[in-house]
């Protein structure tokens, strides 16, 4: 599969060869006699650097279908507010494979989050189980960017704005409005999805690291158009204020034959980042491993930010390698991709998710505590095979009601740091 390389750049791409306009995004007639659209992600006004549209030239306009009606939906919801937030640490077991013919819309279930797309702040948290393809149906958010996490099966993302392939260790970005299919590579599919209701992921500033480093731009994949030129009873499913709403649609919406701007889905690498840490003593804070993030209006503060803990080296001396125990603000709700990751001795599993709140103490389990107390730090250690994750955010993340009540969370969690011992002895 070919893409298209850079982060937020402006693209021009085009199925049939003549069909972009130019130097102009509206003529009167367009080429092939397809219609022109701008969909836009920011505010018209947005300043330059932040500013997101992208014009579409497509056989039939967004508009054309019949009324949406509401949708039920059993797991998928933006309530926040039905269950108490907790300060205990909370883990839940990998959820399991869906059983009975499950989509990827059918197979989201929310798990916590904040704020909402009314007040386009916060995010949603949700895993998704699918052992089929969409058939027949298309999707679309209007409440939020999509950050997509496959932790089991490769997917194929088919979007207006083109494919994109993705397998675990990969991600994929689908902006806010844009229409897409979910096709299965194998035979189950399992992973996680941030809904970003806030500013678009960027990446983050790299102050004095400088130019390069973390993720880099150019990994940044974005599809080529390609379109479906396709007549059939089909369904267009919208989230639309925490709630799906379903319209018949007599055509793929996918029918972009080709677009150009800087408003686009996007894929990377997770294999790709370029991992910075201390080279001396110490532990640096977690940020250093932040790949995307989506900034607020309080400075150095995210709405979220999408941090990893990749495979990396571990050559600090004089220091406790693994992450020291800690208290934030932030609130931080994890999941594991593929392996082990290095502060939890056992009991966080690939396609499970742990979540601490704010100022909800956590860190390295007794046994870890025990292994990393007494390693010999005159070698270097590798950290290997291992991919986890973070949605990290400034406001408290809120466990749904079937998350709390599901019987993948593990009640015994808080025992992994009764074995800490009292080692203190008065001098
Ligand atoms: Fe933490």
């Amino acid at each position: 599969m070919n893409y298209q390389s850079g982060f937020g750049n402006e693209f021009a791409t085009e199925a049939i060869a003549g069909v972009l306009p130019v130097g102009q995004n509206s003529p009167q007639r367009v080429a092939h006699g397809l219609y022109a659209e701008q969909l836009s992600g920011t505010a018209f006004t947005a300043p330059r650097h932040a500013n997101r549209r992208s014009w579409l030239y497509r056989i039939r306009p967004a508009a054309v279908h019949e009324p949406f009606q509401p949708l039920a939906h059993a797991t998928l919801h933006n309530r926040f507010d039905e269950a108490p937030a907790t300060p205990n640490q909370l883990r839940w077991n990998p959820w399991p494979l869906a059983g009975t013919p499950t989509d990827f819309v059918d197979g989201l279930l929310t798990l916590a989050g904040n704020g909402g797309a009314a007040e386009q702040a916060g995010i949603g948290i949700h895993v998704y189980t699918a052992n089929r393809s969409m058939r027949g149906r298309y999707f679309y958010n209007a409440d939020a960017e999509l950050l997509i996490v496959p932790q089991l099966g490769r997917l194929r993302l088919a979007t207006e704005l083109g494919v994109l392939e993705v397998e675990p260790l990969e991600i994929a970005v689908i902006p806010r409005g844009v229409r897409f299919r979910v096709e299965l590579r194998d035979a189950a599919a399992r992973g996680y999805v941030c809904e970003n209701f806030g500013a678009l992921l960027r990446l983050p500033e790299l102050g004095p690291i400088g130019s390069n480093g973390l993720a880099n731009a150019r990994d940044f994949l974005t599809p080529h158009a390609a379109y479906e030129d396709v007549e059939g009873a089909f369904e267009l499913i919208v989230k639309f204020q925490g709630t799906l709403w379903s319209a018949k649609i007599g055509h793929s919406p996918l029918d972009v034959v080709a677009w150009h701007g800087n408003y686009a889905p996007y894929k990377y690498d997770l294999r790709r980042f370029n991992t910075v840490g201390s080279i001396s003593f110490d532990h640096p804070d977690p940020s250093i491993f932040t790949v995307l993030t989506s900034p607020s209006a309080v400075a150095g503060t995210a709405n979220v930010d999408f941090a990893i803990f990749p495979p990396r080296w571990l050559v600090a001396q004089h220091t406790f390698r693994p992450p020291w125990f800690h208290r934030n603000i932030a609130s931080e709700f994890m999941g594991l991709i593929a392996g082990v990751y290095d502060a939890k001795a056992e009991g966080f599993l690939p396609g499970g998710a742990s979540l601490h709140n704010c100022m909800t103490g956590h860190g390295p389990d007794a046994a870890t505590f025990e292994k990393a107390s007494n390693a010999d730090l005159s070698k270097p250690d590798v950290i290997d095979g291992t991919m986890a994750f973070m949605f990290e955010t400034a406001k408290v993340i809120r466990p749904t009601r079937q998350a709390l009540e599901a019987p993948q969370l593990q009640s015994d969690y808080q025992q992994c740091w009764q074995g800490l011992e009292k080692h203190y002895r008065r001098p």
